[in-house]
Order: structure tokens, then sequence, then C-alpha cells
């Protein structure tokens, strides 16, 4: 604790919390500037105060404001004609974030010459004078000349009775857009059947709702459902059981909220609330079809996502549009398939995918003239992709049957021949995902005209055949020599660089990287910060070369950062070789290691490689590694993103951690991707959300988490049927039945002590207060069996308090052994850093 807990005041030695604004001060100075301007601000529209321009008005606390709002069009280079939007946001923190908007067809193109005001039919609408119309109306039937709005702390804008304000007729909170808010309600109207849905935004810079759409079950059951389209069901939320959605177990660990169901004669709902009405916190319907809670983190002045359905964003029905593609590992996650281009860019630019692709050269049958386009279409292979949906079945008993099936029937875009027969898509091809393993994966034989894929050898030919065809070989044959010579000057280079550098770090360059790793073929793996290579130095070395994406630090941070890597070196860490930095090209070079990660080796199959003893040793050997990360080296170094994907294997399993130093390395960006990827969320520690500083201990909850899945073989959201493991694993620790928490395809052989304190460290590391997690060093030492470990609490935020009916009977049933053993508990880690001699406050 003692290095790390200063991190907060310690800028460049805080790897999580570097992304504390370096602009604050100015932006400081214009909150207080708006604060004073809003003094003499008033919360509410009556009949002769109407709101136009630039003026705005303020909850009464100072949260929310509303006013006109214009969408940053930042990303694009699209003309930014001023759209403007009556809209709500957050007062108080600098990134504008709006909670509400009142949805037009029509957007106001100058708020001086609109206005927002109580008409004098009582209602609450906005007015274009400009152009003479009614933009948007509340709509409800009031008495005219009664009524006023008004903005509350909560958000939420009321129309209200202007004589008796506990009259309310209409919140925006019940007809929220984009944003859910603790409060509001996402109601059915059992007396009409219409539901209140939740639409995302168009795109980044259009409010106007797109294409899904969140709702209850207009039937009457007790589920929501995402639809694409008002018509195809993509997620549900599975029904409320009386405590949480049956499919959202991870619900159970929501302790900072409180969640309520409704359901009566008139109507069903689902509403929850803040239990500390200090954090921020809001749901909405991204413009990519998740459902995303985010949370606002005042230390680092951040949103911080921390929860989204469906879990990854490929599961999104049609998100790519038709013809396009998803990829869970890259970023943007959408691109065309080959031969196609998007039909509208600029919406593309704006993130909004759902337009899809369009054919670039027509197929042979859909031409004209038979002399221009001679050449039959061809099929290009896309292996290892979901299957688009809209598959027919065709006649064919063989590929090459198939094919001719396909190209006999001039709608047919692409074929597949597989176990159960030929199948072809006359159809658009939607829902297509590529780097795909689960369920209907297949190979994909995309029809294309000829022109689309060149025959490399038949152009050669062409070339040579041709009038300058002499000229044209002996130039060829020149560049082929210049090419070899150049080649093996080059690979010298190489050998001579790495012979040299010893020790200390490599500085690559591009070009040499490019060389070793065959133009960037064998992909072992991406993630969000990029993609990693294979490669081989000219001595045989393997590597791991991983390419940045998106990096904006500058150079000399970026040096800094790399040097303090490469320095950092310990048998349970993957070494650094070396790197490249030439201009935005950011990549690192790392040592190969040849059994991948242990997410690869320890989640798929019916048998595994992995026997208990090995397992023990990867989670001693990791706990190493992060020790020496964290009390070790020089700088305190916080992983922040500990979990199975970032535990390399060497040859004989021994644990190397990977890709530590990269969040101070990434800043900003670190703990935006980080919290945005799909994988990493189940390993976050409470802190991330509640805001407090991020300490070691982050890293504790996440080893935690993971220990959890190395005994039970399986991720910890993935168990299906009602408990959270993590959930289950503390209470079964204390039935004292551990046997029943390890891995099935162990066939109970494991080691029972060594089992028992596994268990005993997880559950003792996913502790919500971080005070009482244990160090790594304490880990390492338990695992070792040097220390005792007492039996642990169960984790406050994983248990369902009082509302769940398993959790009463668990908290009776122990409820007196619980005290003493929470009282425990404090003794018990006084007496580990007293044994291990580290510094506990
Ligand atoms: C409307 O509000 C303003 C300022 O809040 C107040 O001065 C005025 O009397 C109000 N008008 C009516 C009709 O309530
Ligand atoms: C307003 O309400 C009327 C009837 O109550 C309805 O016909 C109309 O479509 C509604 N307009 C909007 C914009 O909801
Ligand atoms: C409402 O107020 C307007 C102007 O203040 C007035 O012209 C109108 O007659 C009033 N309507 C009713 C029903 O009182
Ligand atoms: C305001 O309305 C509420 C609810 O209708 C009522 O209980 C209360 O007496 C009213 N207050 C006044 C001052 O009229
Ligand atoms: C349901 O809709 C009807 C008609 O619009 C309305 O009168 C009623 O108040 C609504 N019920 C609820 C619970 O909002
Ligand atoms: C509601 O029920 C009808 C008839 O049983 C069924 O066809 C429809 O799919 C159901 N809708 C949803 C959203 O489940
Ligand atoms: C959505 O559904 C409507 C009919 O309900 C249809 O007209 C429209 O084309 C669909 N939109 C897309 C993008 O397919
Ligand atoms: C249904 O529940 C809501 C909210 O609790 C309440 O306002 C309403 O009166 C209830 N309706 C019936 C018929 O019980
Ligand atoms: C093919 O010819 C028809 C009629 O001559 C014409 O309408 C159509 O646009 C042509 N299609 C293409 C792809 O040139
Ligand atoms: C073969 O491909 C079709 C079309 O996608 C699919 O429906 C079917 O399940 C696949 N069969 C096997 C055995 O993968």
């Amino acid at each position: 604790m003692s290095y790390c807990t200063n991190l907060d005041s310690h800028p460049p030695s805080s790897p999580c919390c570097s992304s504390k604004l370096p602009s604050m001060a100015p932006l400081f100075f214009l909150l207080l500037f708006g604060q004073i301007l809003l003094c003499t601000a008033v919360d509410t529209i009556n009949s002769t105060t109407p709101l136009t321009g630039t003026q705005k008005i303020v909850s009464p606390g100072n949260k929310f404001i509303l006013g006109f709002y214009s969408p940053t069009q930042s990303n694009t280079a699209s003309s930014g004609s001023g759209n403007y939007y009556i809209a709500i946001w957050y007062s108080n923190i600098p990134i504008q974030t709006t909670v509400w908007t009142a949805t037009t067809n029509v957007p106001v193109s100058d708020p001086t010459t609109a206005s927002f005001e109580i008409a004098t039919d009582g209602n609450l609408v906005l007015l274009d004078q400009a152009k003479n119309q009614q933009l948007w109306s509340t709509n409800v039937s009031v008495a005219p000349n009664s009524t006023m709005a008004i903005i509350r702390d909560s958000g939420s804008l009321d129309l209200i009775d202007a004589s008796n304000s506990s009259i309310i007729y209409w919140r925006s909170l019940d007809h929220p857009t984009n944003t859910w808010l603790p409060g509001g309600k996402l109601m059915l109207n059992k007396t009409t059947g219409v539901t209140q849905r939740l639409f995302p935004w168009k795109n980044n810079a259009d409010p106007s709702p797109g294409l899904f759409s969140l709702q209850l079950d207009p039937n009457g059951t007790a589920q929501y459902f995402i639809q694409w389209n008002k018509s195809i069901n993509y997620w549900t939320s599975g029904t409320w059981n009386g405590v949480i959605f049956s499919l959202v177990p991870e619900m159970t660990a929501g302790y900072n909220y409180d969640f309520q169901f409704v359901s009566n004669a008139t109507e069903n709902y689902f509403t929850y609330t803040m239990k500390d009405n200090s954090i921020l916190s809001r749901l909405i319907m991204d413009v990519n079809g998740q459902i995303k809670q985010w949370t606002w983190v005042t230390s680092t002045q951040q949103w911080i996502l921390f929860w989204s359905q469906p879990k990854t964003q490929c599961e999104v029905y049609a998100v790519c549009g038709v013809y396009g593609s998803c990829n869970a590992n890259t970023l943007p996650f959408c691109n065309c398939i080959k031969g196609y281009s998007q039909k509208v860019q600029s919406d593309w630019d704006l993130q909004d995918f759902s337009g899809g692709c369009k054919r670039n050269v027509p197929l042979q049958c859909q031409t004209n003239s038979s002399s221009r386009q001679a050449k039959p279409d061809k099929f290009y292979t896309m292996a290892g992709v979901r299957l688009p949906d809209n598959a027919q079945s065709a006649a064919g008993t063989s590929s090459r049957e198939c094919e001719v099936a396909c190209l006999s029937n001039c709608l047919c875009n692409a074929y597949t021949y597989n176990s159960s027969g030929c199948f072809v898509w006359p159809a658009d091809l939607v829902n297509l995902q590529e780097e795909y393993r689960g369920n209907g994966v297949g190979t994909l034989f995309l029809r294309l005209a000829a022109s689309e894929l060149p025959d490399p050898k038949k152009s050669k030919t062409a070339i040579i055949g041709g009038v300058i065809g002499g000229v044209a070989a002996v130039l060829i044959i020149l560049a082929i020599v210049l090419f070899f010579l150049f080649q093996k000057r080059r690979r010298d280079r190489t050998l001579r660089v790495s012979k040299t550098a010893g020790g200390a770090l490599i500085a690559f360059r591009y070009s040499d990287l490019q060389h070793v790793t065959n133009n960037f073929a064998e992909k072992l793996g991406g993630g969000a910060f990029g993609s990693v290579f294979k490669g081989k130095l000219p001595d045989s070395t393997a590597i791991a070369v991983k390419r940045l994406d998106g990096f904006h630090q500058g150079e000399k941070q970026f040096r800094a950062e790399v040097s303090t890597i490469g320095t950092t070196q310990h048998v349970n860490l993957v070494r650094l070789l070396g790197f490249c930095s030439e201009g935005s090209r950011k990549l690192l070079v790392y040592e190969f290691m040849p059994k991948g990660s242990l997410e690869v080796q320890l989640f798929p199959g019916e048998t595994t490689t992995l026997s208990w003893a090995i397992r023990y040793q990867i989670a001693l050997g990791t706990a190493r590694g992060l020790n020496y990360l964290h009390e070790k080296c020089r700088d305190c170094i916080i992983h922040c993103d500990v979990k199975p994907d970032n535990i390399l294997l060497d040859e004989s399993f021994v644990p190397k951690v990977s890709d530590f130093g990269l969040a101070k390395l990434l800043g900003r960006d670190f703990s935006r991707v980080l919290t945005t990827m799909r994988g990493t969320r189940g390993y976050l520690a409470p802190e991330w959300i509640s805001g407090v500083p991020i300490t070691a201990k982050a890293d504790v909850f996440s080893y935690g988490m993971m220990l959890l899945e190395i005994i039970s073989g399986r991720r910890n959201a993935d168990h299906g049927d009602d408990a959270f493991f993590p959930t289950l694993a503390a209470s079964i620790l204390h039935e004292g039945d551990v046997q029943t928490l390890l891995d099935p395809r162990l066939k109970g052989d494991a080691d029972h002590d060594e089992l028992t304190r596994a268990c005993k460290v997880a559950c003792w590391c996913i502790q919500d207060d971080e005070s009482t997690r244990p160090t790594t060093g304490q880990i390492a030492q338990i695992l070792e069996g040097l220390l005792d470990v007492n039996m642990p609490p169960v984790p406050r935020s994983l248990a369902v308090l009082g509302e769940s009916p398993n959790a009463i009977n668990f908290f009776s049933d122990l409820s007196s052994s619980q005290t003493t053993q929470t009282q425990n508990s404090t003794t018990s880690s006084q007496t580990h850093s007293a044994t291990s001699g580290s510094s506990q406050p």
C-alpha cells in the first residue's frame, strides 16, 4: 500500500489515473464563470418567460442544465452546419453529456429565432419562429394558462401546475430518449398496450432515433427486450425474479443501486435509484445497439463503463448493416467485406454503420454487355466466420457443385458447403462476423466480379507478353537482383542490431519489423490496444510484435515508458526486447510465448491440459510477477488489466504477466479502452466504479476474479443458471465443500489443502474494502503455505443484501459466526503484514 496510495497526488507514477486532465485549470475557470452567470439563472419556464438563444435554466442544486445544444461533430470533416436541439445535460462535469433531448424531425438551425415556451394550451412547446412551425410539444391535455415547466436535480424536466408544484402533468424522466436516468421509468401502459422505448441516437451528431430500441415486453411479462427495427429481438434481460433480471446476474453486484419492478393492473415498469446521490450514473442505448451503464469517476474526470448488454458488440443484430462484417477484435469493429464499400461514408464516419455496404463491381450476370465483362465471376474465401442469416439450402453434393449452383442464380451472393450440405445466400448478407469461434462458424465463399480478384500469374504474363515485353523483362530481372541485394543488406543490419544490443532494448526500424514478421502475416491475437504478430529474428529467436493502435502520447513519454518497461524484468513477467517508434508507428517487441495465453489454455474444450499442479503454479507465479510490479521495482507499476488474456505461458507453463506498463503508456486511452472492450469488465474492482483512487489493490481484485476462474475452469459470468460464480464460491467456501468449486474436467484430482488455500485467497482478494484484500506479496506467501489464512467474509458487493431468499438463508445460518469472522479478518491481515514485513497502515 505504502508506495501506491499516493499515486493520485503524484501523476507521473500513477498509471491508472494519469488521465487527470492537464487542462483542468481553464476548465475550472469556465465552470466558475458559468456558475457566476448562473447565479441569476432560474429553474422554471412560465408563460411569460420563454427560453431562446443562449438562455438556460438550471436545476436548484446546479446539477442539470436545459438549453439549446449542438452536438459536436469533432470527428468529421462534414459541414458542421449548426443543428440545435433542446437538451438537458449535467451542469458540473467538464465533458458535456446530454441526458435528454426534445426529439424533433427538423432541427433548429438558429436558436435565436426559436423558443421553448409554455403555449396557451398549457403544453410546453418548441417553436421555430423563422419557419412559423411547432417542432415539438409535451402533447398532454391540461387546462390553458395554468402550467409551468421546472428542471429538477434528478435531471427531469417537469410540466407542473403553476399554482401547485406537486401536481405533475408530464416528466421528461418518464419519456427518456437515449438515456435512462436513475428514477426514470421505461414502462408498459397496460390500458393502451403502448410501451415506452429507449432509442439510440441515429449517429454521434444526430439525436433522432436510430434503428435499435429497448422496451418492456408488450405482452406483459416482466422482461426487457432489445430490438432491431422494432421487430427482431436480439437480447432479453430474462424475467424479473423479485431481485434481479434472471439473465443479468451481474445485477447482484450492483450494490450502489436500488432496483424495483412494479407490475399492477395499469402498468409494468422497472426503475433504479442510486443509494448515494452524489454518484452520477446513467444507462444509455448506444448508437451501435448496446445498452451501457456509465458512472462518472471524479478522480479521473471520466465516464467509466462497467456494464453493457449484449456483452459483445458483434451480438447486436445487423450492427454493421448489409454486407458489413463485425470483428470483435478490432476498432472500428465494422468493415465492409471484400468487394464492397460503405453505402454512406459520412454515416460510417459518425459511427453509424447500419446503412451497410454496396457492391463495387457488378457481377457478370448483372451487366448487359457481354464483350466487356466476359470473365465469369469468382469466389473469395472467408474462413472462420459466423455465417450470415437467411441461408437457403441448394442442390449440390460437393463444394464444386455448390459453386455451380450459386453461379447459375444471378441473385446468389455467396455459398457454403458443409456437412449439412450446400447453402446459398440469394438475399443480402447480414450478421457476418470475422475471427469468430462460436456456434455457426463456417467458411463462406463470396461471389465477386472477376476483376475484384485478379489472378497474379496471368497479369504478370500479360505485361511480359506486351509490346514492351523485352524491356520489362530486363527491368524485372534488375529489380529482382536489387531486391535480393537489399534484402541481404537489411538482414545483415538486423542481425547486427540484435547482436550488439545485448541486454538493452533494441530500437527496431519499421521496415525491419515488417521483414521479420513477413509483413505482419501471422496474427497471434488482437486486442483493444492493437494487434500482436509473430516474427522471427535472423538468429531464429521467436518474437511477438505488438502494434499499438491510436497512440497519442508524445515521443519523449513513449521512450521514457518503454525504457521503464524494458528494465522491469522478472521470471514471471514477459520480457520486452525492443520497440519501434517512427512517427505515429509505435510497436513493442516481446519474447514469444509458445503456449499462448491462460485464456486460450484454460477455457475451451471438453478436456484440459492444465492439471491442478500447473494451475497452482500459474496462480503462484502470477502473484509473484504482480508482486514484483507492485513492490519490488523502482516505480510501482499497477497493471490495471489483470485477466487470463494477459497471463502468457512459456514452454513449461511458467506464467508470465504481459502488457504491464501499458496503462501508463497509453494514458487516458487506456481506461477508455479498458472499460469498453469485452472480456475485461468482469475483472474490474468496484473502486473503478465508485470513483476512489485506483491502487495496487485493484490488481488484487482482478487477480482474485481470475483465480476463481483458474479453479473452476470457466468464466465467472458463464456459470449459467442462477448464480454469479464468485458469490457462490464465497458461500460454498463457508460450507466447507470446496471440491464442488473445482473444474469438473479435473475429476476431483486436486490437492485439498491447496484448493482450500486458493479459494480462501481468491475470496479475500475480491473483498469490496481494498484494505482487507491481501497484498500480492501476502498472496504469494499464502499460496506457498508460509502464511495461514482465515475464512474470508462474503464480499458485500457480490452478495444480494437481504433481498434474495438464498442470501437471507445464508446470512441467518451463519449470522453468529459471521461477526467473528469479520473481526478475525482484521486481525489476520495484521498478522500477515507483521509476518511478511510489508508496511500496512
Ligand atoms: C414567471 O417567472 C418570472 C421569473 O421567474 C416571474 O417574474 C413571473 O412573475 C412569472 N410569471 C408568471 C405568470 O408566473
Ligand atoms: C399528440 O396527441 C394527439 C392526440 O392526443 C395525437 O393525435 C398526436 O399524434 C400527438 N402528437 C405527437 C407529436 O405525439
Ligand atoms: C390565456 O392567456 C392568454 C394571454 O395571456 C389570453 O389571451 C387567453 O385568453 C388566456 N386563455 C384562457 C383560457 O384563459
Ligand atoms: C397540491 O396538490 C396536492 C395533490 O393533488 C394536494 O394534496 C395539495 O393539497 C395541493 N396543495 C395546494 C396548496 O393546493
Ligand atoms: C395509459 O395511457 C392512457 C391513455 O393515454 C392514460 O390515460 C393513462 O394515464 C396511462 N397510464 C399510465 C399508468 O400512465
Ligand atoms: C406476444 O405474444 C404474441 C402471441 O402470443 C406473440 O406472437 C408475440 O411474439 C409475443 N411478443 C413478444 C414480444 O414476445
Ligand atoms: C424496418 O422495418 C420497416 C417496416 O416495419 C421497413 O419498411 C424498413 O425498411 C425496415 N428498415 C430497415 C433498415 O430494414
Ligand atoms: C400501479 O402502481 C403505480 C406505481 O406504484 C401506482 O401509481 C398506481 O396507482 C398503481 N395502479 C393500480 C391500479 O394499483
Ligand atoms: C441493362 O440494359 C437495360 C435495358 O437496356 C438497362 O435498363 C439497364 O440499366 C442496363 N443495366 C446495366 C447494369 O447496364
Ligand atoms: C452449414 O451451414 C448452414 C448455413 O449457414 C447452417 O445452417 C448449418 O448449421 C451448417 N451445418 C453445420 C454442420 O455446420
